[in-house]
């Protein structure tokens, strides 16, 4: 069976084709284009919903003709049906204007083909990711400590498995009993941790998306300079908080500056929101230490005790913040020290951030059909009970 997918949830057009025989444990992804309008908001700081919808509606057509051509050979002509089996599509949650532009064409091209229009909701497409071919396992069981990769265990993810998804608009704990069974058990109660790499990388001067950038500055950082608040790390329940760190890394830089003296963050990098008050490059590489340290130290304990509590035979890291490296070595090192069996996956790491391939995935396990006159987009789509 193969799947044309679309994906226009935010700044991203992507179009994917991917197939999976019945007896494939794993979906294979042909081709997976992805245009982004991310240099637009790069100066201004952040998304700007309006701009993102338009770039959408350029892209969108070239996109999904792009990956049917690289995918299978297949020219868009008059009265020329690709050989796809159904289309899915992103309708949730999401900007209302990028999400219509993906789930308007798509349903139009169900109508037009006569093809199964299968909606995927976004955050459950990030979850599959894991279900993909080129999925890492990071860490294998500790029978064996020394070897991370056990050949016949990289074609399973046993049940239940618990789900983490750390994105820009979500932080999420999701218990997968089996393929359509999910329940959160829990959520993040203000930001979300990309959320917070993104305002806190704002405050540093750091271009937008901040994530990777404060990624990079950590790198280099003095672990012990500064150790900001790890919210809710010792809550009873499995929720999350991250704008008190938020609000914590604001004061120490208002701080700092107010010691200076200086008056304009430099951060080095082209393209930066230029804030008009200095913090020296060592500075910003500390506190990019600092803040990627306490808001891993959260993501890791959180989900290590709603492992155990909930008996997950397996671990899935998902979302764009699941392609930190320093998230996932400290999840394989936490587990490794605990000598836990649960089993650690995560995505490719450029298939942790949107795409269309891990919406078209999330629809071989979850084919719910749809029709395409009744299809609408639902930004504010969460996860059904
Ligand atoms: O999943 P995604 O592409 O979009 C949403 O659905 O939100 O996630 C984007 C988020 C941004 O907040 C970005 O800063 C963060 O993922 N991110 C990272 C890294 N790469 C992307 N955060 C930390 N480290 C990274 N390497
Ligand atoms: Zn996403």
């Amino acid at each position: 069976m193969t799947i044309l997918g679309i994906e226009t949830s935010c700044d991203e057009t992507s179009a994917a084709i991917v197939s999976k025989k019945s007896t494939d444990t794993f979906a294979t992804v042909h081709t997976n284009i992805i245009a982004t309008s991310l240099a637009l908001h790069a100066k201004t700081g952040g998304i700007i919903p309006e701009t993102a919808a338009r770039e959408q509606i350029k892209y969108i057509l070239p996109v999904i003709q792009e990956a049917l051509q690289k995918g299978l050979d297949f020219k868009i002509k008059k009265n020329n049906i690709p050989p796809i089996d159904a289309i899915a599509v992103t309708y949730g949650p999401g900007l209302i204007g990028s999400l219509l532009v993906g789930v308007e064409t798509a349903k139009t091209l169900s109508y037009v083909w006569n093809k199964p229009l299968i909606p995927v909701n976004h955050l459950i497409g990030h979850i599959y990711a894991n279900w993909l071919q080129s999925t890492d396992v990071i860490l294998s069981l500790t029978e064996n400590p020394d070897s991370r990769f056990h050949e016949n265990d990289q074609r399973d993810i046993p049940f239940p498995a618990l789900a983490l998804i750390v994105s820009g608009g979500h932080t999420d704990l999701v218990l997968i009993k089996q393929h359509g069974n999910l329940k959160v058990i829990g959520g993040t109660r203000d930001d979300a941790a990309g959320e917070a790499f993104d305002k806190i990388g704002r405050l540093l001067g750091l271009p937008y998306p901040a994530g990777p950038f404060i990624e990079q500055k950590a790198k280099k950082g003095d672990p012990k300079r500064f150790i900001f608040p790890r919210p809710l790390i010792g809550s009873t329940d499995f929720d999350f908080s991250f704008s008190g760190l938020k609000s914590a890394v604001f004061r120490e830089v208002q701080n700092l500056q107010r010691h200076s003296g200086l008056s304009r963050i430099d951060s080095g990098v082209a393209n930066a929101p230029q804030n008009d008050r200095v913090l020296d490059e060592k500075t910003i590489c500390d506190i990019s230490r600092g803040v990627q340290d306490a808001i891993i130290a959260v993501l890791v304990k959180k989900t290590m005790k709603a492992a155990k509590a909930y008996n997950a035979k397996s671990i899935l890291l998902s979302g764009g913040v699941a392609a930190n490296q320093m998230l996932r070595d400290t999840f394989e090192q936490t587990t490794n020290d605990q000598r836990l069996t649960t089993k650690l996956f995560a995505p490719a790491k450029n298939l942790c951030t949107d795409n269309a391939a891990m919406i078209a995935t999330a629809a071989f396990y979850n084919p719910k059909k749809s029709d395409w006159k009744t299809l609408t987009a639902n930004p504010e789509l969460y996860f059904e009970e």
